[in-house]
């Protein structure tokens, strides 16, 4: 009914309601189709998909899997056209393998593997009048990168004795991208995708970075080490900093090799999205999704060339190398003592202060005592660490307001806040035990990204909004759905804010959310789709027309199994479950949610 369908526009849908089907579910009067599923041919030469015959050489040139971030850029001249990147995280063996032994992955099953990781890049059409897209396969622009892929090194760090393996003297070529989550999508037309939880690729490391950084010291879970030496730490200890950068694609040149870009530091890098200064400079934000672990971002000195001719667009792919590495450090305004890691607002009404950013390092200067740049780029979280960054509750995808230029954090929870001799509760981490999480919203001084402080607030502390704990911004609670751990952000043509989700601890499925972030309705949230049975909901696009998302390990859940699966999605009983892009779209023709 009407009462339903009211809200700020752009955001005119009947919710879904909270639900564990196995499908995707869209709001009435809105139909989906599956875009692309893993393993659908995209190069020329690409065999259809066949789980019982999968082989490297195919993955190779088909669509890979765990689908995360997406991006979708313009395709003049073919009309209808659009081009769509996408990120694949990882891998989930015990779903693509029947018998999979995971103490003895076969060559041939690593080699899948190593093929289904990386990132795709495929030309979509649209249907006319509708929102549904499907691939163009064997379009020029198609490209799949992976594991065994070239990738070079730029910026400040590159060449550096940091970054020099056996097979790479020069320490400027590295093979392959991992555990590419969130990204971002750049004015001068690349994008951008955060390599994140590398540690798990890789054996037997010993020291003390590799241990801030997660790796472990003994086997890999996916026994790659046993197949290429470079993900044994004891013949390659530099190989793991190759790992862990943000690297920019041109997608628009088939032949270009993709750069990792390390003035932007080496985390667990979940996004980076760029916004411009008044003089065309790019400031990239970016989170490194840890448990107590920093938010950052680094400040170009060079300003972005407009127009598409040759010489900008090679001037726009040098933004990146130059510049300042900030970390952020939170203060908050309200006494510690009313922060008492419940969630119950303080006595000012909210969870708010004031932020610096701190400088790391400017090319081959280093801002921290006791640090090279060099090793300010590698081990940056060393460097936050030194300086006394504000320890985060998890900071995953992040997004600059393209009307208001405020940036959105989404912090998705953090189970040991508080815990043991952990850190406690602050105002922009306000809960201990954190496990539904909350959305930070940063307005910088003067509104210049560029600036060296910042005033902050919580936007929304998620939950169930019949717990006191949750907030708003804010709006009455009785009118928003629940939502848990937000993971992705995204804006939509009216500037409201989108949030997908990974983690639901509230016993219903992941999902797409839109809420307001000006005027009256500001934190009216609601709920657009559900995703299957054991599926994160990741990258979403909200354009005027439809509505993209990537449905993550869809069956992932405990004991699942190609012989036990747990989830009948995309294809139904009998097949394997599939990561796939699902394109949204209003059946009567009309924009999203007006
Ligand atoms: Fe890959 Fe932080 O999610
Ligand atoms: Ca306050
Ligand atoms: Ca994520
Ligand atoms: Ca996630």
């Amino acid at each position: 009914g009407k009462g339903k369908t009211d809200g700020a526009r752009g955001l005119r849908f009947e919710p879904v309601a909270p639900n564990t089907a196995d499908q995707v579910t869209v709001p009435a009067g809105y139909a989906h189709n599956v875009v692309i599923r893993w393993g659908e041919p995209i190069l020329r030469g690409a065999p259809a998909f066949d789980a019982e015959k999968q082989t490297a050489k195919a993955q190779a040139a088909q669509f890979g899997y765990n689908n995360d971030f997406l991006s979708l850029l313009p395709l003049r001249g073919e009309h209808g056209r659009q081009v769509l990147v996408a990120n694949h995280e990882y891998t989930d063996e015990v779903l693509m393998f029947r018998g999979y032994d995971s103490e003895n992955p076969t060559r041939e099953q690593v080699e899948i593997a190593w093929a289904a990781h990386g990132l795709s890049v495929v030309v979509v059409q649209e249907e006319h009048r509708s929102g549904k897209l499907t691939p163009v396969t064997r379009h020029h622009l198609n490209r799949r990168l992976h594991t065994t892929s070239e990738f070079e090194l730029t910026g400040p760090a590159a060449g550096g004795d940091l970054l020099k393996t056996s097979s790479d003297p020069e320490g400027r070529t590295v093979l392959g991208t991992l555990n590419n989550c969130a990204g971002g999508t750049t004015p001068w037309g690349t994008t951008l995708h955060g390599e994140e939880n590398f540690n798990q690729y890789f054996a037997y490391g010993s020291s003390p970075t590799d241990k801030r950084y997660g790796i472990g010291t003994g086997a890999s879970e996916r026994k790659w080490e046993r197949f290429d030496k470079r993900f044994d730490l004891r013949q390659e200890p530099n190989e793991a900093h190759r790992q862990g950068w943000v690297v920019e694609l041109d997608p628009y040149d088939p032949d270009s090799t993709p750069r990792k870009r390390t003035a932007l530091g080496r985390f667990k890098h979940e996004a980076a999205q760029p916004r411009l200064t008044a003089d065309g400079r790019p400031v990239v934000y970016m989170g490194d999704d840890e448990r107590f672990d920093y938010f950052y971002k680094f400040v170009s000195s060079k300003r972005m060339k407009k127009g598409g001719s040759r010489a900008a667009r090679e001037h726009n792919l040098t933004l990146l190398d130059e510049g300042t590495l900030y970390v952020a450090k939170l203060t908050g305004d309200s006494p510690a003592a009313e922060i008492d890691g419940t969630g119950k607002l303080p006595n000012d009404g909210e969870f708010d202060g004031s932020g610096v950013w701190i400088p790391l390092a400017t090319g081959d200067v280093s801002h921290v005592p006791g640090m090279t740049a060099e090793e300010v780029y590698v081990f940056t979280r060393l460097a936050g660490d030194k300086v006394g960054a504000t320890k985060m509750d998890r900071p995953e995808d992040v997004e600059p307001s393209p009307r208001s230029g405020r940036v959105y954090v989404a912090l998705t929870n953090n189970s040991n806040r508080g815990k043991g001799t952990n850190p406690g509760a602050d105002e922009a981490n306000p809960r201990n035990l954190n496990k539904h999480g909350q959305i930070l919203e940063l307005a910088e001084h003067w509104d210049d990204p560029s600036s060296d402080g910042f005033a902050w607030r919580l936007f929304l502390v998620a939950g169930d909004p019949n717990d006191p704990a949750t907030y708003f911004a804010g709006y009455p609670k009785e009118k928003v759905s629940p939502i848990s751990c937000p993971d992705n952000v995204a804006f939509d043509p009216h500037g409201n804010l989108w949030i997908s989700t990974d983690g639901n601890q509230l016993g219903s499925h992941d999902g797409l959310f839109g809420v307001a972030t000006h005027g009256e309705r500001r934190g009216e949230l609601k709920q657009f789709l559900t995703v299957p049975k054991g599926a994160e909901t990741c990258g979403p696009i909200i354009q005027d027309r439809r509505v993209l998302v990537a449905v993550q390990h869809p069956g992932e859940l405990d004991g699942a199994s190609v012989e036990n699966p747990m989830s009948q999605w995309p294809d139904g009983p009998g097949k394997l479950v599939r990561p796939s892009v699902v394109s949204v779209w209003r059946t009567d023709g009309r924009d999203i949610g007006v």
